[in-house]
């Protein structure tokens, strides 16, 4: 569904993905896991549109999306609820996930789809006339991803869902993300949380210094033996 090609691109200095080359299945939940700064986030960014590959193709489907602007990006079903908080504080749940459907100028379609988000997620409904800024920030997550609902998500990119959550918090953002996965939409999640991420996960890979340094089934990545290195916070070094 989703493949980069020798992907490079950076911030105007030097390159950050350095020949990037993966792919994320169509139906998949894929999890990309490394160090700090490997370039996980940037991933994200080149497929949304807000980075602009030097080099290499990205493609959706057969479509590709180098030349495309985050908008048209959006309008082909591709949303993401990036790492850092991305709700209007002053605004009430309800009014930021209605923004959601910006790019919609039919207000019936938009009244329906706040409907349905409330229906489909009920945290929405019992904050719905709450301040988004005076939720915490594992509760401002879920109200991020809801959101995403308002557009028929085809591809959901989420970085870092798991970020300063409580355990509990924890458990039901990445429940609510496995229940959207198991009824079709296919997810590309960034988790700085290795185990947890690539067990909820099918497909995993690992992201060293901008490059692939691993990729397959979440079991076969989570059974690598550098995952281990990984977890105790060395840097990943590879058997080749
Ligand atoms: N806006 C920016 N301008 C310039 N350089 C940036 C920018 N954002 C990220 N970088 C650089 O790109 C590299 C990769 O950053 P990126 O955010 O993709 O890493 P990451 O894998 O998501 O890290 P983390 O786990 O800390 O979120 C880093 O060296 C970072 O300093
Ligand atoms: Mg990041």
């Amino acid at each position: 569904m989703l493949t980069f090609q020798n992907v490079c691109v950076g911030y105007g200095g030097s390159d950050i993905l350095k020949g990037l080359s993966l792919t994320v299945e169509e139906g998949s939940l894929t999890c990309i896991v490394g160090p700090n700064g490997a370039g996980k986030s940037t991933v994200l960014r080149t497929v949304s549109g807000l980075l602009k590959p030097r080099k290499g193709t990205v493609l959706f489907g057969n479509t590709p999306l180098n030349g495309a602007t985050p908008r048209r990006i959006l309008e082909m079903g591709i949303l993401q609820v990036p790492q850092e908080r991305s709700l209007f504080p002053q605004l009430s749940v309800l009014e930021n996930i209605r923004l959601g459907g910006f790019i919609l100028k039919d207000r019936k379609l938009v009244d329906a789809r706040v409907e349905a988000v409330v229906e489909r997620f009920p945290f929405i409904k019992d904050r719905a006339r709450e301040l988004a800024g005076s939720l915490s920030g594992g509760q401002q997550k879920l109200v991020e991803f809801a959101r995403c609902f308002m557009l028929e998500p085809k591809l959901i990119l989420l970085d870092e869902p798991s970020m300063g959550l409580d355990p509990q918090t924890f458990r039901q953002v990445f429940e609510t993300v496995a229940e959207v996965h198991r009824e079709g939409c296919t997810v590309l999640m960034v988790e700085q949380n290795t185990k947890s991420g690539l067990q909820i996960a099918t497909h995993g890979i690992v992201m060293e210094s901008g490059t692939l340094r691993l990729s397959g089934t979440n079991v076969e990545v989570l059974q690598n033996p550098a995952i281990g290195q990984l977890f105790l916070g060395g840097t990943l070094s590879m058997a080749k």
